[in-house]
């Protein structure tokens, strides 16, 4: 027998069982704020899939999409026009000194993909190693370097990927607290390499903050630590910043957090282009790019750079300056964590932990699955969009970085009435 949603829907929702899917009727929207066709008027505290950072219905991206499509809507992957040579550029503007090309795909596992054939092909090596509280994308090499609970019912995945325990402060893989810390977590990675076979690593991938994952902020030491340890073995460093780049932690990249630590790659997708265009790039360094110079580059895609998807990479980096949204995630994230910490004072039997870094934060809550059940049920109701994860006990929050801190306050309040009621 069919379900209502799959009758009703001739197309498939994403990471779902079909039958309990509660569909978004998106109309439209403004700032913080989205529309949906019930009449229902929400408050996004989670940029949709955290990639909404300049917010809902942005007249100027809009416009730049119009534009764009009049000029030029049709490219092939070899062609050249303004808006691709002026985002390449402007991407490596932002990116630490020496960055020299960029490689562009349709979003975020993409450019993991790629990301991964690039250090593949430069260092004839074809491991790689990612960490278990990790999500890398849903094509198979990226789901493959994805250590969360959605690879393991598609494996066996692509060869040669090792997974690491987790840098995760609050409930320490290693036994740790803060004060007998000895930096085991990343000192575990060179000996994964050290143990898997020195000289067969071709790269690290992980994000600066892994996000979708309970936001694991690491202390200042980690990713020096583990740059050290690439070195040492001869091993790339990719920094996987589709979910914190542009802005979600208070810097345009989360690598920018730890400036002694420059990553070889930086992906990107989400809030590349705000989620106005279908994007992702990678960001190659040129002790890295330069193998290309005279060898072959197996990679490509029919839609590579696509016009429209870059000329909304341009204006979302310009309204990320001309509006101050990366100023603006620093500026709002004291408060927001401070109103965090604040709702676990208020109701420390139900939520264990708050973390969080610039606009990006999570709230580790202690729910049996009925009463997250509950939590889901009083958020939708409430009308304020969040990331729940119930297999991880967690809450994340990700607002735009357009919302105004009476709004932050106001879905923070309904999100706390939600934790009071279960
Ligand atoms: C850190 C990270 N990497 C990669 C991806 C995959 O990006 P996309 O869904 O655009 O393919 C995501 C998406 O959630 C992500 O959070």
């Amino acid at each position: 027998m069919r379900s209502p949603v799959t009758h009703e829907y001739p197309f498939f929702f994403t990471w779902s069982r079909q039958d309990k899917v509660r569909p978004l009727e998106l109309i439209g929207g403004d700032g913080a704020w989205f529309d949906t066709a019930d009449g229902g008027r929400w408050l996004d505290m989670g940029a949709l899939v955290y990639q909404a950072n300049v917010g809902h219905g942005h007249e100027r991206m809009i416009e730049a999409v119009k534009r764009q499509a009049d000029s030029l809507c049709l490219a092939t992957p070899t062609a050249v026009y303004p808006a691709k040579v002026e985002l390449a550029q402007m991407l490596l503007d932002l990116a630490p000194p020496g960055f020299s090309k960029v490689f562009f795909t349709l979003g975020g596992s993409e450019a993991n993909e790629n990301a991964l054939k690039i250090a593949r092909m430069v260092t004839g090596r074809y491991k790689a190693i990612s960490r278990f509280r990790s999500y890398h994308g849903a094509t198979m090499g990226a789901l493959t370097l994805s250590g969360d609970y959605r690879r393991p019912p598609l494996e066996p995945g692509i060869p040669g990927v090792v997974h690491a325990l987790d840098c995760y402060c609050d409930r320490c893989p290693f036994g740790k607290t803060l004060d007998t810390c000895q930096r085991e977590c990343a000192q575990h990675i060179g000996q994964l390499m050290q143990l898997d076979g020195p000289e067969s690593f071709a790269a690290v991938f992980m994000e600066p903050v892994p996000g979708a994952n309970g936001v694991l902020v690491p202390p200042p030491e980690y990713w020096p630590a583990v740059r050290e340890a690439c070195d040492r073995h001869g091993t790339l460093l990719v920094c996987d910043e589709v979910l914190t780049g542009f802005g979600r932690t208070g810097k345009w990249f989360g690598h920018n957090h730890f400036p002694d630590a420059v990553p070889d790659m930086i992906v990107c997708g989400k809030g590349l282009t705000g989620g106005y265009g279908v994007l992702g790039a990678v960001l190659v360094h040129e002790r890295v790019a330069s193998h290309f110079d005279h060898n072959f580059l197996y990679a490509g895609l029919t839609n590579y750079a696509h016009p429209l998807g870059c000329a909304a990479g341009v204006e979302a980096i310009k309204v990320y300056r001309e509006e101050n949204l990366i100023g603006r995630a620093e500026a709002l994230s004291p408060l927001f964590l401070a109103e965090l910490e604040a709702i676990k004072a208020r109701h420390p039997e139900k939520v264990s932990f708050t973390r969080g870094q610039g606009l990006l934060a999570a709230l580790e809550l202690n729910a049996s699955p009925q009463q997250w059940e509950s939590i889901v049920d009083g958020l939708v109701r409430r009308r304020v969009y969040t990331h729940p994860k119930p297999g991880t006990g967690m809450l994340v929050l990700s607002p735009p970085l357009c919302i105004s801190e009476q709004d932050m306050r106001h879905g923070l309040g309904l999100i706390e009435e939600v934790i009071a009621e279960y």
